[in-house]
């Protein structure tokens, strides 16, 4: 479903670094996939890179199919707002909305009614946990409760495919499982999850795979395995 091919990524600033480093991958639909390593190895450049956020310096990231380079920025933001779902490590949040306002931001771009998105939004929020929340700010919730509006949030256009940067790094242990088991239930409907972490515990239940990253290089079957069904 997507799947990168020799994806690099450098930066200059002052000094070279090469964040991610001719990085091969695939994720099939119904896989949760967990990229665990060290602060610094290339984790939110690969996301962002696979994501569309970010250009590669070098290779290729294609959504079923179609690569990413011929969409051009228009089409890539359209692929974004349609197919794939952003867990940021910082949240994101819209300061001035309410945190149903911000899940039912998403639906909105898509065309959906205001009446139907804010009914979803709530829904959402209730699933991780946060229906008594809904009204308010960013501003007025926990960190843990602001990363949990960002995942009901990424969530919201029910998405192909799931790339989230270290989504339970702010929650406490009984939060963090609630969100990973909310994460294996969309799985198990069809929905790709890419997790990345520097703590993969959460996740290790349900991962579907575990690749180890390091120095921008990403180890492990970076393809499924022969039970996933596409
Ligand atoms: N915009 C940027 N400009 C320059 N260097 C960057 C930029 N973003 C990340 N880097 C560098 O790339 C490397 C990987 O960063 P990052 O992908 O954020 O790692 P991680 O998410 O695993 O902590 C780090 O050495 C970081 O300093
Ligand atoms: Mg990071």
């Amino acid at each position: 479903m997507l799947e990168a091919r020799g994806l690099s990524r450098r930066y200059v600033l002052g000094e070279e670094i090469w964040a991610v480093r001719e990085v091969d991958l695939a994720l099939a639909a119904g896989e949760l996939v967990v990229v665990a390593g060290p602060s610094g190895c290339g984790k939110t450049t690969l996301l962002s890179l696979l994501g569309a956020m970010e250009r590669p310096t070098a290779g290729e990231v294609y959504l079923q199919g179609r690569a990413y380079s011929r969409l051009g920025p228009w089409g890539q933001a359209l692929l974004r707002r349609r197919h794939i779902g952003f867990v940021f490590q910082r949240f994101h949040l819209i300061d001035h909305l309410k945190a149903w306002e911000n899940v039912a931001l998403p639906l909105r771009m898509a065309g959906v009614r205001g009446g139907a998105a804010r009914r979803r939004a709530l829904e959402l929020l209730e699933s991780v946990g946060l229906g008594r929340r809904a009204l308010h700010l960013p501003g007025e919730l926990s960190g843990g409760e602001q990363q949990r509006v960002a995942v009901a949030r990424a969530l919201a256009n029910r998405p192909l495919v799931v790339l989230a940067d270290e989504p339970t790094g702010n929650l406490d242990a009984a939060s963090g499982r609630a969100v990973a088991a909310l994460f294996d239930s969309l799985r198990r409907e069809g929905t790709a999850f890419l997790v990345v972490t520097h703590h993969r515990d959460t996740f290790l239940p349900y991962a579907t795979r575990v690749l180890e990253m390091r120095d921008g290089r990403v180890y492990g079957p970076t393809y499924p395995g022969p039970e996933v069904i596409e």
